[in-house]
Order: structure tokens, then sequence, then C-alpha cells
């Protein structure tokens, strides 16, 4: 038993903890279709192409950081999408590449998921619509939405099932700054220290959601049979704010201890 961890181990990780696993083989890697089936439902989401036109007219409508941070979202949902083998690679990146798509109406908080589904949903592309509201579960500082769009919030969740790419996206949403990709610990707590700890009004304890979150960690890591800041490059660049050559001389110091 414990030999056979071992060999999953070795299989999985080299001797630095670089993941070694075999990509999943979606159809679509190789010019074919994409496993885009949910529930053997096809997916309706716009292409890469006109997914990037989104953004980039996004980008015009609204500049900022959230573009950076759509993109590293799309490029962590891919990565970790490869070695899964019941998600598509570049269906997972058209998502990420989407989900905060309701920022190009302007600043907002909370509005920007309603705003992003409501955009995508008349384009008819409901599977990406409904990611730009199941990618956040709950709204922690300022609330601007109407009353109406509270109801619409509430009968949006008792009604919804987080499947598959909704899981994969809450996650890479955590994971990706601006910058690049960054340990879920930092993201959370600099958004509580920015945005407070309070849900929907109400006084909750902030660390369900932040269980929430590592518990989907765990969920793909148990998957995908490695750990997912193996698939992040400059993970630890970016978190620690250090150099890749600061790396380099450390472990040249330990390996000399
Ligand atoms: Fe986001």
């Amino acid at each position: 038993m414990v030999a056979d961890m071992i060999v999953a181990a070795a299989r999985h990780t080299d001797s630095l903890g670089w993941s070694q696993a075999k990509p999943a083989a979606c159809p679509c890697i190789l010019g074919g279709e994409h496993r885009q089936s949910i529930g053997g439902w096809h997916m309706k989401i716009p292409t890469l192409e006109l997914a990037n036109e989104f953004l980039e007219e996004g980008q015009k409508l609204n500049p900022g950081p959230w573009i950076a941070h759509s993109k590293n979202a799309a490029r962590a949902a891919e990565a970790i999408a490869r070695y899964d083998n019941s998600l598509c690679p570049e269906t997972a990146y058209i998502l990420g590449l989407l989900h905060d798509i309701g920022r190009r109406f302007g600043f907002s908080y909370y509005k920007h998921t309603i705003d992003g589904y409501n955009f995508l949903k008349k384009l008819g592309f409901d599977d990406a619509a409904r990611i730009c509201m199941t990618h956040t579960f709950d709204s922690s500082g300022n609330w601007d939405c109407s009353k109406e769009e509270y109801d619409f919030v509430i009968d949006f969740f008792s009604n919804v099932e987080f499947n598959e790419y909704d899981l994969l996206i809450q996650l890479c949403d955590v994971l990706s700054l601006s910058t690049g990709f960054c340990l879920l610990e930092q993201r959370l707590v600099d958004a509580a220290i920015r945005n407070g700890t309070i849900i929907f009004k109400e006084i909750r304890d902030m660390t369900e959601k932040w269980k929430t979150i590592f518990n989907i960690k765990m969920h793909f890591e148990n998957k995908i049979g490695c750990s997912i800041y193996t698939l992040l490059p400059g993970v630890i660049e970016n978190t620690f704010r250090i150099s890749t050559d600061d790396i380099s001389k450390y472990l040249s110091i330990s390996s000399n201890d």
C-alpha cells in the first residue's frame, strides 16, 4: 500500500516537486472536437477567438488589472484541465478568460457577476454566462446591486449545483493575480483585508469560504495526482516577490550546507 503510494508520488513529481504527470488527452489538443459536454449536454460557450475579442473590447471599455487577472485565471484553468480527463483545456481557458467579463461595463463590486451573466446569456452562451455567476459564491465588501438583482442572485444559487468547470474557475480566480499566480492563502487574506469579512451583509465566518476553496484545491489535486502549484509557472516568484535568480542562489546555498 505504502509502496504503491510512493510509486504514484514518484510518477507525478520529480526531485523538485514539479509535475511529471501525463496531461489528459482531450481530442482538442489533436485538432479534434472539444470535450465540452457536461452531463451529456453540449456546452454553450463562445469560440476562443470570440472570447479574446470580448476581452479586448473590455480592455478598451474599462482598462484595468482585471484583464491580466482574467488571462492568468484562464492559463491556470487550462493548465489544470490538461491533467484532468473530465475537462477540456480549451474550454477551461475560455471560461477562465470570461469569468469577469462583466467588468467591461465599468467598476463594480458584486454587480460584475450579474453584468457578465446578462451579457453572455443574451448572446446565447449560457454556460459561459453561468461561470460569471458561479465563480464567486459570496459577496464580501460593498453590496452594489438592486433589490431585484439580490432576488435574482438568491434564486440563481438556490437552483444551481456546481459542476467541475464551476469549481475549477472558483479555484483559478483565487490563484490568479494580475501579476501572475500566487498561494491561495495570500490571495484570501489579501481579499479579506481589502473587503472585510462580512458576507451578504450577514455576519458569517469567512473561514467557511476559505475551507471551501481549500476543499476544491484538494478535489482537483486528488484527481490530477499532483500539487496544483507544480502546474503554475512563476508561483513562487510571484508569491514571495523574488526572482528566479534568488531561488537558484537559495538552492545553491542550501545544497552547500
Ligand atoms: Fe476574477
